[in-house]
């Protein structure tokens, strides 16, 4: 199989990536039980490799079917009771959604949201931070939605120093496997992400890797937790079985997603995390440059806070979605369009993550960028072409 089959437009929006063949043939394993002496192991490792992935020793990680939503409602379900307090630093959609999220549990969410293309500064969570006492704060690190990137390490420091024992909670969507990311290090006390973006492997996992202190907390809840599904009470035996390399059910586990998880994450364990993070850094400069270059603005204010995995661009003004997303598709590329509500038809985005970077010799970012080119020249938008 392969993901750069001639008929195949490349997918290069921020999630899902293009995957690659080696991730595509696991998905074709034959059907095994669950708790077969073949699938236990794989299972066990992916377990154990993921805790490489976000540097964690004793993290412990959930790998539960499902798409990255389903960490939100882990998050809102296990470690907020009803009426507890919840920071969310928002910036862009999925803070909005995460929000709406942790509310649905009874959580009491206060957010301090930045402007488009910014995020919230430390000087605003401090100030917040001392109005009262918050028993999470949540921090999108890459809000794919405008493509701004939040300092984890600085806000988890500033948390630590003013206010102990909040947990910290990072969404990692968009940025595990990219971003620098020190779980352990840090301090973070949950980092979740989905299958489908830089890890590299086909939609329907929902990865949550939390800390000893989040798993304390859980055990420590006074309430019941209000889901059944998303419950660690049902999940946290079957990790532990599965990483005792024993079989165990709560819920059929997606067999195939996780063999194809456990190439992925062999594949991204065998070279240093430092290289991969390098690599990019390096693709995201070659792209934003090339933006730049053709005159068009992007979405973060500045570079130093643009993501690395993906990049938020405003169309020229006389261009909109309907005009260059076909376009773009016509010369094999696909790119996304805005999400943002309120400007949503005035900025596209594009992907770039996993293979795409990793594996230079596809020229995954050469034909995107030349595709953007041949397709604003087309469309007559001629700034600097
Ligand atoms: C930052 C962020 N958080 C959460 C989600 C939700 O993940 P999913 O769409 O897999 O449910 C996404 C999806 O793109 C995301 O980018």
């Amino acid at each position: 199989m392969s993901s750069t089959n001639q008929n195949h437009k490349l997918c290069m929006i921020p999630g899902p990536v293009e995957f690659h063949e080696d991730v595509l043939d696991a998905m074709s394993t034959l059907s095994t039980s669950h708790v077969s002496p073949a699938f236990i192991p794989i299972f066990g490792e992916s377990i154990e490799l993921l805790r490489k992935v976000v540097l964690t020793a004793k993290g412990q990680p959930f790998v539960v079917a499902g798409s990255g939503t389903l960490g939100w409602d882990m998050v809102a379900s296990n470690l907020v009771e009803p009426n507890e307090d919840v920071l969310v630093l928002n910036s862009g959609y999925f803070g909005d959604s995460f929000t709406t999220c942790l509310e649905t549990y009874g959580g009491k969410v206060t957010q301090v949201k930045a402007p488009i293309g910014d995020k919230p500064s430390l000087q605003e969570i401090s100030e917040m931070l001392k109005t009262k006492f918050f028993k999470v704060i949540t921090i999108t690190h890459v809000d794919t939605s405008t493509g701004v990137l939040s300092d984890v390490k600085s806000i988890a420091q500033r948390v630590k120093e003013q206010s102990p024992n909040t947990l910290v909670i990072v969404d990692g969507v968009c940025s595990v496997g990219v971003e620098e990311i020190r779980m352990d290090e840090w301090g973070l006390d949950l980092v979740m992400t989905a299958s489908q973006k830089a890890l590299g492997v086909p939609p329907g996992l929902s990865i949550v890797i939390a800390s000893e202190r989040a798993i304390e907390t859980f055990k420590k809840r006074k309430t019941p937790v209000k889901s059944y599904y998303a419950s660690w009470a049902n999940w946290l035996p079957i990790m532990n079985a599965y990483e005792a390399r024993k079989g165990a059910y709560f819920a059929t586990p997606p067999v195939q997603l996780i063999y194809a998880l456990n190439t992925s994450l062999k594949q991204i364990t065998s070279v240093p995390l430092e290289k991969r993070f390098e690599q990019h850094k390096k693709v995201s400069k070659f792209v934003k440059d090339a933006i730049e270059e053709l005159g068009l603005k992007m979405l973060p204010k500045s570079r130093d806070i643009a993501a690395n995995g993906m990049t938020a661009v405003y169309y020229p003004e006389s261009l909109t979605a309907v005009d260059l997303l076909p376009k773009v598709a016509s010369n094999n590329i696909v790119i996304a369009g805005g999400l943002l509500k309120t400007i949503a038809s005035k900025y596209f985005r594009i992907g770039h993550m996993g293979i795409s970077v990793t594996e230079p010799d596809r020229k995954h970012i050469q034909d995107t960028v030349s595709a953007l080119k041949i397709s604003l020249k087309d469309l007559g938008y001629s700034a600097n072409l």
